[in-house]
């Protein structure tokens, strides 16, 4: 083969991955779409959330904003409406009374936009711009609509009324997993240069040196958290930071959201059906405020994000950062819990496949995991393509999650992805793992 064969091979290669992951992901939209009628679809179920066809429609928006004229450069289908769409224009307590395309005209919007997208896909040349290198604009188009299918799938949890969802339950526990790891002192290599569909905030590649460490194997499962409860941990402001407290009592917390008392136990409601809160499962529906009351009353805290990260990435036989705590092969179905194949966390022990050489397990999928750490950048950060994507939200009102949930799409999950929210959100799907100092005679073993 000559180098031009060559080069037109790996194009049509990585054409037909775009075109698969485009397919693969509208089919998720439409599912979470589908699933409800156009009353429901127009509804605000949440104040924290859109109604679902603003979400189908602004996912449509930001696909013809990127790819129909940036990329393609091509006519706008329907310029009127990209103020609608606009996250940053309309605050999303206003989403409801907006005159949103109905139903009917969001999904032909969507469809059109996409008739263009595949158009444009046939004749386009991966190395003529920087936004198009390895599909990237492609890529970040992708995980856009699978973030929103994940936000999707919450305003699904927030929802009253009959369930509409359905999936099979998630693996049983196929190993013993509890306790610590203890992670060596040393430097290793935190976010990614290379990884084409890496996002901006993931960039670039930086060593970052870091003192011995614990971190607890898998994630605090209900059970633990249930203990945290019984204890009073509700009820101690010493558990608690000063902003945690307040916002304890203001929103009067006083146990995971979704969940209830039942006899002597919990019960979770989760997309529309009660059932006893079972034990071995990571916890979700907590804020970071009530992650860092646990951890305390454990005596713990939680991880930085760095500690998060180099327990899910580094190899200590290679020295080198893995992209997934497994190695570097895309996440399947007994790597991890993700890509909402399943409907709640997976027991703990359930993915013996997805633990890092160092024995932690379910840090890819099941829950988000809140760390310590407020959402900046790399050093080096260059905001690519657009500042609002992350460099707008760097500061210290975020707190970063990390791992990906159940929720969560494999392509907009891995080892460097980085996610964000305010300390007081609990209707993602958000969990925690706890984390320690090394003490002395821990840290020279
Ligand atoms: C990365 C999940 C914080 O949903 O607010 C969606 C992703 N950015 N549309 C969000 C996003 C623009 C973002 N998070
Ligand atoms: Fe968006």
């Amino acid at each position: 083969m000559t180098t031009t064969e060559r080069v037109g091979t790996e194009c049509e290669r990585l054409r037909s991955v775009i075109a698969a992951e485009l397919a693969r992901t509208r089919d998720r939209t439409a599912l979470l779409t589908d699933a409800v009628d156009d009353d429901d679809l127009m509804q605000q179920h949440s104040t924290l959330m859109s109604p679902l066809v603003w979400d189908l429609a602004h996912v449509g928006n930001q696909e013809e904003l990127w790819l129909v004229r940036d990329v393609g450069g091509r006519e706008p289908v329907r310029r009127d409406i990209d103020d609608l769409y606009d996250a940053f224009k309309q605050p999303r307590k206003d989403r409801p009374s907006l005159p949103l395309l109905p139903p009917a005209e969001a999904r032909a919007y969507v469809r059109t936009v996409r008739d263009k997208v595949y158009d444009l896909l046939d004749g386009i040349r991966f190395g003529d711009r920087k936004l198009v290198e390895d599909g990237f604009a492609f890529g970040m188009i992708v995980q856009h609509e699978q973030q929103h299918d994940e936000t999707m799938l919450a305003t699904h949890q927030l929802r009253a009324g009959a369930p509409v969802l359905d999936a099979p339950p998630p693996p049983e526990p196929r190993v013993r997993v509890g306790g610590e790891v203890l992670v060596p002192a040393g430097p290793f290599t935190m976010g990614t240069s290379t990884d084409p569909w890496a996002l901006d905030n993931e960039r670039p590649a930086h060593t970052v040196d870091l003192p011995a460490y614990v971190i607890d194997a898998a994630p605090v499962t209900n059970g633990q958290y249930r203990a945290f409860i019984a204890d009073g941990g509700y009820d101690e402001p010493r558990w608690w930071s000063g902003a945690g407290w307040r916002h304890r009592l203001e929103a009067e917390l006083g146990a995971p959201m979704h969940w209830r008392r039942d006899g002597d136990g919990w019960a979770y409601r989760r997309f529309g059906r009660w059932s006893p809160v079972r034990d071995d499962e990571p916890v979700v529906h907590v804020c970071c405020h009530e992650a860092e009351a646990y951890a305390a009353w454990a005596g713990k805290r939680l991880p930085t994000e760095a500690e998060w990260e180099k327990a899910a990435r580094w190899d200590p036989a290679t020295g080198r950062s893995r992209r997934y705590p497994w190695g570097d092969e895309d996440p399947t179905g007994e790597h991890a819990n993700l890509g909402q194949r399943h409907l709640w966390p997976a027991p703990v022990g359930a993915y013996p496949g997805g633990a890092s050489p160092l024995g932690v397990h379910q840090l890819i999928g099941d829950v988000w995991e809140w760390t310590s750490s407020a959402f900046r950048g790399h050093p080096g950060f260059v905001a690519f393509p657009y500042r609002e994507y992350s460099e707008v939200f760097f500061g210290d009102d975020y707190r970063v999650l990390r791992g990906g949930s159940f929720g969560t799409d494999r392509s907009a999950c891995r080892g460097t992805f980085r996610n964000w929210d305010y300390p007081i959100r609990r209707q993602i799907f958000s969990g925690f793992r706890c984390a320690r100092d090394a003490r002395p005679e821990e840290a020279h073993t």
